[in-house]
């Protein structure tokens, strides 16, 4: 997660893939396309983002005027949710069920617990051929895959000169947790952007078979060590490949 620091903007102006270039791919070529994000803050990524009905969910938006024009000039219908995902799923299933959903970013609350319910509850209102996309899946180093409740109780973490501006929680749990529990769904993670999580309906390539106790155990040392295989790690270059596979078997 990354809410104040420059790197994540840096890593936005550089070439190759993001979160927003996947969402944007991930988009192209749908007709009236359904925008979801989870966790919207300053709208760098949902200003940019073009689509016929695009829906904002944030319990503390952080929007500039300019911003929310400009997001609200890449859409038809822009609606915004300040509230938690968890309130948003609960109290705007007629929303849903009128727009179904063809491609989310879930990027609000970075504990996994939280990022497997959001995968969870986006499922259920995924087009069959839809795509969901996950930041902060690959943490760098230790520090940025600390639990906490907030950016402002990550920061309240650190002590000391030097201040990591670097947040991205253990999201990464979250892929190791769907890639055990559904055999429905594809998971995996694109080596990029700290690490953009993707899942699709499908028959996944392989799976995990860890239990919610053994998931709740492991550490970032264990992600160091086994980095590729628990996270799906695939090169950004696997994002057109990922899209242009489609859908595999949509469930009944
Ligand atoms: C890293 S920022 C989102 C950045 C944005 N997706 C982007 O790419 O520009 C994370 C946001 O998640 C929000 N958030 C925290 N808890 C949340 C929850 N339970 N549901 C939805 N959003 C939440 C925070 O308020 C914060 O604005």
């Amino acid at each position: 997660m990354s809410f104040n620091s420059g790197i994540v903007k840096l890593a936005d102006a550089l070439p190759g893939v993001n979160r927003i270039r996947a969402v944007k791919r991930a988009l192209a070529g749908r007709s009236n396309p359904v925008y979801l994000e989870i966790g919207v803050s300053r709208g760098q990524a949902f200003q940019q983002i073009a689509a016929d009905v695009k829906i904002a969910v944030d319990p503390a938006f952080n929007l500039s005027e300019r911003t929310r024009e400009r997001a609200d000039a890449n859409g038809r219908v822009t609606h915004y949710f300040e509230t938690t995902s968890d309130a948003f799923f609960e109290e705007q299933k007629a929303l849903l069920e009128r727009h179904p959903v063809d491609v989310a970013l879930i990027d609000g609350l970075h504990t996994y617990e939280q990022v497997v319910r959001d995968v969870e509850n986006t499922v259920r209102y995924l087009r069959d051929d839809g795509v969901i996309f996950l930041h902060d899946c690959n943490p760098p180093f230790e520090l940025a895959s600390r639990r906490a409740e907030s950016w402002e109780s990550f920061m309240a973490q650190q002590k000391g000169p030097l201040v990591i501006g670097v947040w991205n929680g253990d999201v990464w749990k979250a892929i190791v947790q769907l890639r055990s529990t559904r055999d429905d769904l594809q998971v995996g993670v694109l080596k990029c952007d700290q690490g953009v999580g993707f899942v699709r309906r499908g028959t996944p390539e392989s799976t995990l078979r860890y239990s919610v106790d053994q998931i709740a155990a492991l550490t970032y040392a264990d992600l160091k060590a086994d980095r590729k295989r628990l996270l799906n790690l695939k090169p950004p270059r696997y994002l057109d490949e990922f899209l242009n596979a489609g859908a595999a078997s949509p469930p009944k």
